[in-house]
């Protein structure tokens, strides 16, 4: 292996940028020549592809997104987009990918690894942190950090107006980010689309929570429960309680931004250097991570099937601290 490169897929994620950095730089510690592809997938079908340097990554471990920009790409699903894709990449003669994405990401390299060949290693770069194969993903922690940030400062008002606050945060089918959202932001619900938390329950926990005189409340919604949106929730509860002064918060894109965690900037760069030196190996459709502080190499199939089940502990945690 001679040349690779490395490029960024799906949702950005703060961490991204260090781990470009350390892709980056470890490819050149090991004598490789290392290429940027721009917007992911799309990119490398147009041929957006350039030689990087050291100094390409120079003062970018600091910043949120990601400098090779990122972009969900229709074209890579089909047999012909895969086949330009194919063709440039032969073109700066590179013969290693190194991916930084979500399991829509490794699904993509894995059926472009069956038909062309191309050996790819998978960085996971997702605020979700719902990738099997890592205790963490890049960015979720800044990710977390910032949604709890912002519920501080919901609390602060709802406190005020003693008011009951339905938060949206993100996490596509997961509740990985509102778990520690509603443990570190001190909420009293929690809903989740692992688990089932109905209409009634809500309306009861805040029954009970006004009986023992708290005055306001915080709900934490994860954007995929079963029960609807955060607006569509307070909408079903409202219903039930016509007096209830309730407002929506959707956090939304805020959480995906930000200059990364010192938490984030670390497993960035420790997996960054992880996909190239997995990728000198002779490993090709794994994704590196983390699981019980060691490194591990999971395929990318296990990774995009398996499924990284949430402790249901976790939300027992919520019922009880919020008596
Ligand atoms: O996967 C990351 C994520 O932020 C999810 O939490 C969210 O559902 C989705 O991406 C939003 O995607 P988009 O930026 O395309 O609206």
């Amino acid at each position: 292996m001679n040349k690779i490169a490395v490029f960024s897929s799906g949702g950005d994620a703060p961490g991204m940028n260090a781990c470009i950095r350390a892709i980056v730089r470890s490819a050149i510690y090991n004598g490789l020549e290392v290429y940027g592809i721009r917007r992911g997938y799309s990119g490398m079908i147009k041929g957006e592809i350039f030689k990087m340097e050291s100094s390409s990554v120079s003062n970018i471990i600091q910043r949120g997104g990601t400098i090779l920009k990122s972009a969900r790409c229709k074209e890579f699903t089909t047999k012909e987009g895969r086949q330009q894709a194919y063709d440039n990449l032969k073109k700066f003669g590179i013969d290693g990918l190194v991916a930084i994405g979500g399991d829509g990401t490794f699904t993509g390299a894995n059926i472009f690894y069956e038909e062309f060949g191309i050996p790819t290693i998978g960085a996971p770069g997702t605020i979700d942190n719902d990738l099997y194969g890592t205790d963490y993903t890049i960015g979720y922690d800044t990710a977390i950090n910032t949604a709890i940030n912002a519920i501080d400062k919901i609390r602060d008002t709802a406190d005020s107006h003693e008011r009951v606050f339905f938060v949206e945060v993100m996490g596509r089918d997961s509740g990985y980010i509102a778990i520690p959202c509603a443990v570190g932001g001190g909420a009293e619900i929690v809903m989740i689309p692992e688990t089932k938390t109905t209409i009634s329950k809500v309306v009861e926990t805040l029954r009970t929570g006004w009986s023992r005189s708290k005055t306001s409340f915080i709900v934490i919604v994860a954007e995929g429960d079963e029960e609807g949106t955060a607006v569509e929730i307070a909408a079903k509860v409202q219903k039930e309680i016509p007096q209830m002064d309730a407002r929506v918060t959707i956090l939304g894109h805020v959480q995906r931004g930000g200059a990364p965690s010192a938490a984030d900037r670390m497993l960035a760069s420790q997996l960054g250097i992880a996909c190239v030196e997995g990728l000198l190996q002779g490993q090709a459709c794994v994704m590196a991570g983390i699981v019980n502080s060691q490194l591990v190499y999971t395929p990318f199939i296990d990774t995009i099937s398996k499924v990284k089940a949430i402790n249901p502990t976790m939300s027992r945690m919520i019922d009880i601290l919020s008596v």
